[in-house]
């Protein structure tokens, strides 16, 4: 993909690497001489390059469920503890948790998906960044979606406005943070074919997906991970901050 050393040396923090995108981008970090610390939500993979690399001693493997009572604080605490400075944090993990028609909406399903995909990205974000200025060139990375520009589907409204808040405040922590050497990007995947998609939509609501995609198929974790990459190492993209790399075979363009 890159140079195997870009990261040779670089300590990346990656939540929700259990699976999907977030495993992709883990593994491929790992690939390039990084060493990883890796939080998972319910599920830490123990086997495949992420566990082997634990073994290794190249990585370190967290799970916290980031809607629990101090799963923010007790990851990012393991964090500290584990290193004294982050070159790379990507915030990524993050789920619709279900389709929540406007009608009806709870105050408890409100609060989750705004916790989830919006406050704990900023609380992480928060407590580590300390440690991400004690690295020469950090790079702040948020996952986001092309639901943020385009609304999303029908009960997914929360969600999307919950990644265009991430959008919004990942440009504004990017002014912000320029003065101490902090980039920060976003990465916003298009139809990316992992668990999110087994869960949430009909094989037959992917399917339309696919035939109105321009390159004409679904995305894949291993079509996202090196936006990321790029987006983390300063010799790739050390003049790019506060932008949003829309990752989706075309499926919008503007
Ligand atoms: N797939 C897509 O088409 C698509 C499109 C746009 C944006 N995204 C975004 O891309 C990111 C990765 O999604 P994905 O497609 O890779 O989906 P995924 O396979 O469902 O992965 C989601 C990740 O978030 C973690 N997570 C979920 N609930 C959590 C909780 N309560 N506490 C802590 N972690 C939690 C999961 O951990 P556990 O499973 O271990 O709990 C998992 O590692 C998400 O932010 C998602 O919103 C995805």
């Amino acid at each position: 993909m890159f140079d195997r050393e870009l990261f040779k040396g670089r300590t990346v923090v990656i939540t929700g690497a259990g699976r999907g995108i977030g495993l992709a981008t883990a593994e491929a970090f790992l690939a390039h001489g990084a060493m990883v610390i890796a939080h998972a939500g319910r599920s830490l993979p123990k086997e495949g390059p992420l566990a082997e690399a634990e073994r290794q001693g190249r990585a370190r493997l967290i799970a916290a469920d980031f809607l629990s009572h101090n799963g923010v604080d007790l990851f990012a605490n393991t964090v500290q503890a584990e290193t004294d400075h982050i070159d790379v944090l990507i915030n990524n993990a993050g789920t619709m948790q279900g389709r929540f028609p406007a009608e009806g909406l709870t105050p408890q399903q409100y609060e989750s998906v705004v916790r989830l995909n919006q406050t704990s990205v900023v609380e992480l974000t928060t407590a580590l960044l300390p440690l991400l200025k004690q690295a020469k060139e950090a790079a702040i990375v948020n996952t986001v979606s092309i639901s943020a520009r385009t609304g999303g589907s029908p009960g997914s409204s929360l969600y999307s406005a919950s990644k265009a808040f991430i959008s919004t405040w990942s440009r504004a922590l990017a002014r912000e943070l320029a003065p101490d050497g902090i980039r920060v990007n976003c990465v916003s995947p298009g139809t990316i074919d992992t668990d999110f998609h087994q869960r949430y939509s009909s094989a037959e609501k992917l399917e339309a997906t696919r035939k109105s995609i321009p390159l004409q198929r679904l995305g894949t974790a291993e079509d996202c991970a090196p936006s990321y990459l790029f987006l983390a190492a300063a010799s790739l993209s050390g003049y790019i901050t506060g932008q949003v790399l829309e990752v989706n075979g075309g499926q919008l363009m503007a």
